[in-house]
């Protein structure tokens, strides 16, 4: 069964804890987005605020950071469940070991314009591919649509690993992905834009 995890970059951040709040009923994760302004041109989030929501939901970090080996041990720390690096940051294959040291799931994360064959030399380290269907920075992008071939192929290849989809995923692709093979799907703006989250989450999950 598919799982839903709510982007909380999509929440309104002066009453995160709220927000997660409303949607953990029905999420299989809180999807925290952080970002240092370098390996993407924003700002988002640190440890503090991931450890602010621990308990109320899984928590699955995806570090779109130029070092994140730096970070793994803070990350770690604020209870992270998964924590996602990018095979495009420094040092991939390390940090992909560090955070399984640590006992949780690692993710390896690609950008919709890099190759899908560019995790071959790491994928072995990873529980789950983090398969980006928008060029990460940014909430509220378009889906592209490369991402579904994507999951087939890595869903045919690396049956044991976890597939996540991140970046324009709703109730129109939701479907597609499931079918395609996705086990988690990130919705930041389909779910916090929604007039009712958590009827919007359930819809997700049905395809
Ligand atoms: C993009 C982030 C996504 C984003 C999802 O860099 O990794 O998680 O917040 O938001 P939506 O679902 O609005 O594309
Ligand atoms: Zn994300």
């Amino acid at each position: 069964m598919v799982e839903i995890a709510p982007s909380m970059l999509g929440a309104d951040f002066g009453d995160m804890r709220r927000a997660a709040e409303l949607v953990a009923p029905e999420s299989g994760y809180l999807h925290m987005d952080v970002m240092d302004g370098h390996f993407v041109p924003n700002l988002t989030m640190g440890s503090d605020l991931v450890k602010s929501l621990k308990g109320i939901a899984p928590l699955d970090v995806h570090l779109m950071i130029t070092d994140p080996c730096d970070f793994i041990d803070d990350f770690c720390e604020a209870g992270a469940d998964i924590i996602s690096v990018h095979i495009e940051a420094n040092k991939p294959k390390e940090a992909l070991q560090l955070i399984k040291s640590k006992n949780i799931k690692a993710g390896i994360a690609l950008n919709p314009s890099t190759p899908k064959e560019a995790i071959e030399d790491v994928v072995s380290e990873a529980d789950m591919i983090l398969v980006m269907s928008v060029e990460p920075g940014y909430c509220g992008q378009s889906f592209h649509e490369n991402a579904i071939d994507r999951v087939k192929e890595y869903r045919e290849k690396y049956p044991d690993k976890l597939i996540e989809v991140d970046g324009g995923v709703s109730t129109s692709n939701s479907e597609k992905l499931i079918q395609a093979g996705a086990d988690i799907l990130v919705a930041g703006s389909a779910v916090f834009n929604s007039e009712d989250p958590i009827q919007t989450i359930k819809q997700m999950k049905q395809g």
